[in-house]
């Protein structure tokens, strides 16, 4: 894999643009969420733009990191930047995790409202606190850089090094 100086600008662009989705999945899952629950009952579910927007949004987020994960490995990530072994260990397992979790979320959801999996229902719930709580470190771990180390990590993800 190479090593560039910067994230380029599709990774930046897209850093954000998820991080947007994730966070309509969080704020709107009330439809979805009642939606599953009428259909556990046995009853009709009408039409909702709301439900629309979290199977959209979610298949769109599986998507992205796809193509996420194909332009780290063709265009590389920036050296970590300075800190202990056990700091850049627990920022790599940290995206480690995240994007694992952005692609399990996408595929229990799928599987539990186009498979009708109850299973994969009660996974996606536990999952999507497993997400939470890695987004919450990371983030953390971002404002830490930002306002104690001031090391120019958020730079990073904020214009290109290129
Ligand atoms: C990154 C992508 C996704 C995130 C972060 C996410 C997040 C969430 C959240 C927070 C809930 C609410 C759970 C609750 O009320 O306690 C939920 C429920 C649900 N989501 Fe997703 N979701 C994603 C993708 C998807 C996709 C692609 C589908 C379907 C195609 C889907 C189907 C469902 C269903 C059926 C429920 C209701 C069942 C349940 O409460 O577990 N999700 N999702
Ligand atoms: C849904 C929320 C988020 C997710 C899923 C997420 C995911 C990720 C992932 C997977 C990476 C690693 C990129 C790679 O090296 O391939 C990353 C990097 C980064 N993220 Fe996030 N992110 C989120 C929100 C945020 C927020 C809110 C901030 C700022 C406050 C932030 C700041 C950063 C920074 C600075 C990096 C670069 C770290 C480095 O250079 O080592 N992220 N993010």
């Amino acid at each position: 894999m190479p090593t560039p100086t910067g994230y380029s600008r599709p990774q930046i662009a897209l850093h954000w643009i998820v991080f947007a989705l994730i966070a309509q999945q969080y704020l709107l899952h009330d439809a979805i969420a009642s939606a599953w629950d009428r259909i556990l009952d046995g009853a009709e579910v009408a039409f909702n733009p709301l439900v629309l927007a979290h199977v959209a949004g979610g298949a769109l987020v599986l998507l992205l990191t796809l193509w996420r994960l194909g332009l780290r490995r063709r265009h590389g990530v920036p050296a970590p930047i300075e800190g202990s072994g056990l700091q850049h260990m627990i920022a790599k397992l940290t995206h480690v995790g995240l994007y694992a979790l952005m692609i399990l979320m996408p595929i229990s959801g799928s599987v539990a409202w186009f498979g009708g999996v109850e299973a994969a229902a009660e996974g996606h719930e536990v999952l999507k606190v497993a997400l939470l709580a890695l987004i919450v470190l990371h983030v953390v771990g971002a404002l830490y850089h930002q306002f104690v180390l001031r090391d120019g990590t958020l730079a990073r993800m904020r214009h290109t090094g290129n």
